[in-house]
């Protein structure tokens, strides 16, 4: 049976008593939807570490998973398993996307017309020390506690959104203060093979986003956002996002995640933004990513 317990943070819960090997009870899925609703991230600690299949079917527990292998053009273990690693193949590429930097803020698969519900990311293999950190922002206490002049500006806007943005690109520099050789010799590791879907196009959504089982709506802007319906300015676009950012990113809203070998982290991303940090060690670290479509 599956307990959870908030985490010392803003947002977060911990699970254990997960079997990986078995479906989980009705009572089981209830209990984690609820730490979901409540607590926005759900790290299921303590299990024996699990694989591939046994995490896909988890994934399809909670609603329908992204064909990871259609969307990025590389081998993946199961269809729904995104390897998300800086390990390297035998020609010096990693094996996985996004594998090795720090990453922006953002909101998985903003920049598709379907965006994802939840996503969940597994430490298949991490350094002792984890790695490198994730971090998540409650973007419904952000948008709750967003000041009148924001409000305005934002209220029954349309976003736009891409995963390559001239803004996923500033709103990158301004969260992260990387050495730029090293960001340099990290690109010329980069997977050639994947294809990242979306790229080259801009898609549109509310940019108050409610979540479709709980109604609660959240601030709906990341580093994939690129633009607003109405505002032509693309200056006084950067902006206005680089302010709703300014507002959400504090820590009275964020968690900082430090990752343990076998960790299976659920979390609602359409309510959350999140990045990786500043890897801290350059060690092995492969991890799996699932991701569950927006109903
Ligand atoms: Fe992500």
């Amino acid at each position: 049976m599956i307990r959870t317990e908030p985490l010392d943070a803003p947002l977060g819960s911990l699970a254990s008593g997960w079997d990986p090997g078995a479906p989980l009870s009705d009572d089981d899925l209830a209990t984690l939807r609820q730490a979901l609703a409540d607590r926005l991230v759900v790290v299921l600690r303590g299990q024996r570490e699990c694989d591939a299949e046994e995490l896909a079917a988890l994934a399809h527990q909670l609603g329908e998973p992204f064909p990871a292998d259609e969307l990025y053009n590389i081998p993946t273990e199961t269809p729904e398993v995104l390897a998300v690693s800086n390990e390297l193949n035998d020609d010096g590429h990693e094996i996985g996307t996004a594998g090795s930097g720090p990453l922006p803020w953002h909101t998985d698969y903003a920049f598709l017309d379907t965006i994802a519900r939840e996503s969940l990311l597994n430490a298949q293999r991490v350094p002792s020390d984890g790695g490198a950190d994730t971090s998540f922002c409650d973007m419904y206490t952000a948008y709750e506690t967003l000041p009148d002049h924001l409000s305005k500006k934002l209220a029954g806007r349309t976003g736009r959104y891409t995963i390559t943005s001239e803004n996923n690109t500033r709103l990158r520099q301004n969260h992260h203060d990387e050495d730029p050789a090293a960001a340099a010799a990290r690109r010329m590791q980069a997977n050639p093979d994947i294809i990242y879907p979306g790229s080259g196009e801009v898609v549109e959504h509310p940019v108050e986003m409610p979540h479709p089982d709980t109604g609660r709506v959240a601030l709906y802007v990341s580093s994939f956002s690129c633009g607003f319906d109405g505002i032509d300015d693309p200056e006084e676009a950067f902006a206005l996002t680089q302010a709703a950012m300014d507002h959400a990113i504090v820590p009275e809203h964020t968690y900082t995640h430090r990752w343990r070998q076998g960790d299976v982290v659920i979390f609602d991303t359409v309510g959350t933004v999140h990045r990786r940090e500043m890897p801290h060690n350059p060690g092995p670290r492969s991890l799996r990513q699932l991701s569950i479509k927006y109903p």
